[in-house]
């Protein structure tokens, strides 16, 4: 357990190096290796499976970039440390709000969406499926009842989101017969989640890099229940319950 105290750079980025490669192990059994990731890239999963998974995934991003502000507001005096931080944090926010222009991420949501055959309506007013609340609900306790650093450690996952990204951009446009334009929820998000942007970091870069800060202040007190790891591999396997979860509503095995 880390007990909030002080480490070198070394030693926090040895930790934080573990937590992704710990994070992408679990992410590649959960999700990569799914039987619906497999069926997307296979192009067999039925059109019905991949809307209603769509629809409920826009549930979870209105509750997850929603959230954010809420961090921002909760760790405000831990942020306020070092203005540098808050620069990192707000220009993943500005992504997500600001562009390509308010109210955001929620516009390219909506308009890939619009392709699969949504309505607007039907993307943001989804009743969520048990299987695929749970994910969005852990991320909310982890805000409410954790440490600073275990939101941090939640977030981990955004670096296999931008890999997953990329083989729905590709699933959705050599199987689907999607367009470049049609995907852009998806090359948005392969692009900003790992790549430097119009002057951003990586989303992946800024959570690495406040994690390492965290560790090396000393900011980083884990709790029995929670703690860095156990908040980083979650996420992996609350995305493959999701999955999954589509697959049984429709009884697709
Ligand atoms: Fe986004
Ligand atoms: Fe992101």
């Amino acid at each position: 357990m880390i007990e909030g105290k002080p480490m070198s750079k070394e030693e926090a980025k040895r930790i934080v190096d573990d937590l992704y490669r710990k994070m992408h192990e679990r992410w590649k059994e959960k999700v990569t290796q799914s039987l619906f990731m497999r069926r997307l890239q296979e192009g067999t999963l039925p059109m019905e499976a991949i809307r209603l998974y769509y629809r409920n995934w826009a549930g979870f991003v209105l509750t997850i970039n929603t959230l954010g502000l809420a961090v921002y507001y909760k760790q405000i005096d831990f942020l306020k440390q070092d203005i540098r931080l808050m620069k990192m944090f707000a220009s993943k926010l500005v992504d997500e709000f600001g562009k390509p222009e308010p109210p955001g991420h929620i516009l390219i949501l909506v308009k890939t969406g619009q392709a699969l055959g949504l309505t607007e309506r039907e993307v943001l007013d989804t009743q969520l499926l048990p299987a695929a609340r749970a994910l969005g609900d852990f991320h909310k306790v982890v805000v409410w009842d954790g440490g600073l650093s275990d939101y941090w450690a939640s977030v981990v996952w955004e670096e296999a989101m931008g890999y997953f990204s990329q083989d729905w951009r590709d699933a959705l446009m050599k199987k689907y017969n999607l367009d470049l334009n049609q995907v852009v929820y998806y090359s948005t998000h392969y692009e900003a989640d790992l790549k430097e942007h119009e002057g951003t970091a990586s989303h992946a870069s800024i959570v690495r890099g406040v994690l390492e800060y965290m560790l090396e202040k000393g900011y980083v007190d884990e709790r029995i229940g929670m703690g860095l790891e156990y908040c980083a591999v979650t996420p992996c396997d609350l995305n493959g319950v999701m999955l999954q979860g589509i697959l049984d509503e429709l009884g697709i095995k």
